[in-house]
């Protein structure tokens, strides 16, 4: 490890000067908890197609891509125009727009459970205002959640959290059932054991966008079956996997419809974004027309045209051959990774579908929290470390997606890349 530290400070002096001056300005010097790393993080300045820029001019290829929202890849053109001509026609129009009823046309023509729909600004919002809504169409007070799944930050979605979590209040996390994931047997207790429960929200494709993932589509229709037998909302956290899991998210993809969806990253283009939508029985709760009681939404940015613009370019862009060249990428670095661990010898695997995959540093099969736990995080930061140096990105869970402007030979210099970092470990 100390030769791959060495080497990252020597490569990127710029980015250490400018950490000194952050911690001066941002607690822990950044603005977002995963973009900390030691001894600095990289800073950036520009990305175009699937590579980015340091203020050091070294080169990236970048398989974060914006938090997994650039699907197009950086900087694409089409988006880049469209957000161009909405600045002109203005920013912000603080009122009901074509643009934003295009985009959701546009959603509602891929995923077929999206009755209704409505926008924000976060995939954090998004799962916050569909657990609200499930307590107040249902009439009840808590919601399943399985352990380890991600739903953002705010106070219900972080219970569960193997980290302590100081300022949110324990009433809200008391609210929340946290169970197993992939165990539907304890879903079955928790139902029958409360009657309170309003849903049950998850990731669809398993802990971290599938980073640990469990028996699909069995475990989802076995959660479809039992919250329609107990009358609890079916809620999909499809932030990452919606139109990325496939064209109609995971559950498309898997054949399973849920009650709410929530989404972000991929509809906005980039621009920041969230939503949620789903049955309009459910939906109708915001609703004001009928003069009964609605749940409160309301939000500056929600709706707005600039995303709204880069949404629909991103969405009319994303054709069916698209998904398929998607599904062949991601297939081709998952298989062309397992025969470089099997060669090398090296406790390894590799975890994802379509175009996300995460590195595994453990010989056990990761399906949940306890085998992910198993990983050699040593082994882990190496390989973060270890291919910055070589001019690769990835995060610092060592997950990645790769997007349609990544070529085949991106993926064969990826591979060779992390080759090159395990020799330097010591294997092969
Ligand atoms: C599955 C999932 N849900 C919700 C969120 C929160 O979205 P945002 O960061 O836009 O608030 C994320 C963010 O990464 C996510 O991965």
């Amino acid at each position: 490890m100390a030769t791959i530290l060495e080497q990252y400070i020597a490569q990127h002096p710029g980015s250490a000067q400018r950490y000194t001056e952050a911690v001066q300005t941002f607690p822990s010097g950044v603005t977002h908890d995963n973009r900390y790393a030691q001894p600095f993080p990289l800073y950036m300045t520009h990305g175009a197609g699937p590579r980015k820029w340091d203020v050091d001019g070294n080169e990236y290829i970048d398989y974060i891509c914006g938090h997994g929202a650039l699907l197009l890849g950086h900087s694409h053109p089409e988006i880049a125009d469209a957000v161009a001509q909405q600045m002109y026609r203005g920013t912000h129009l603080g009122a009901s727009t074509d643009e934003e009823l295009r985009w959701a046309r546009a959603i509602k023509a891929l995923v077929p459970s999206i009755e209704k729909i409505r926008f924000h600004s976060s995939g954090t919002e998004a799962t916050l205002m569909a657990m609200r809504l499930a307590r107040a169409y249902t009439g009840k007070n808590k919601i399943i959640k399985l352990q380890d799944h991600f739903h953002g930050w705010h106070d219900y979605a972080m219970a569960g959290s193997d980290r302590p979590a100081p300022g949110v209040p324990a009433e809200s996390w008391a609210s929340m059932l946290v169970v197993p994931s992939g165990d539907l047997s304890a879903v079955e207790d928790a139902l029958s054991r409360d009657q309170d429960v309003a849903g049950l929200i998850l990731e669809p494709t398993g802990a971290h966008y599938g980073q640990l993932p469990f028996d699909t589509p069995n475990y989802l229709e076995g959660l479809r079956q039992l919250t329609s037998q107990h009358g609890a909302v079916l809620i999909f956290d499809e932030v990452v996997t919606g139109f990325r899991a496939s064209a109609g998210g995971a559950q498309t993809r898997y054949g399973v419809t849920p009650d709410l969806t929530c989404f972000g990253k991929v509809i906005g283009g980039g621009m920041p974004v969230g939503a949620f939508g789903g049955r309009e029985d459910i939906m109708s709760m915001w609703d004001p027309s009928d003069g009964g009681a609605t749940v409160q939404h309301a939000g500056t940015f929600n709706g707005n045209p600039m995303t709204a613009a880069a949404g629909i370019a991103t969405l009319e862009t994303l054709t069916p051959d698209k998904y398929v060249y998607l599904e062949k990428l991601g297939n081709l670095l998952r298989s062309e990774l397992r025969a470089l661990f099997a060669e090398l010898e090296v406790p390894m695997g590799v975890t994802g579908i379509a175009s996300l995959f995460a590195l595994q540093f453990t010989s056990e099969e990761v399906v949940d929290y306890r085998t992910y736990a198993t990983n050699d995080m040593n082994m882990m930061k190496t390989m973060f470390i270890g291919l910055l140096n070589e001019g690769f990105l990835l995060s610092n869970r060592c997950a990645g997606n790769v997007s349609t402007v990544h070529t085949e030979d991106d993926v064969s210099a990826f591979v060779s890349a992390v080759k090159s970092v395990l020799r330097r470990a010591g294997y092969g």
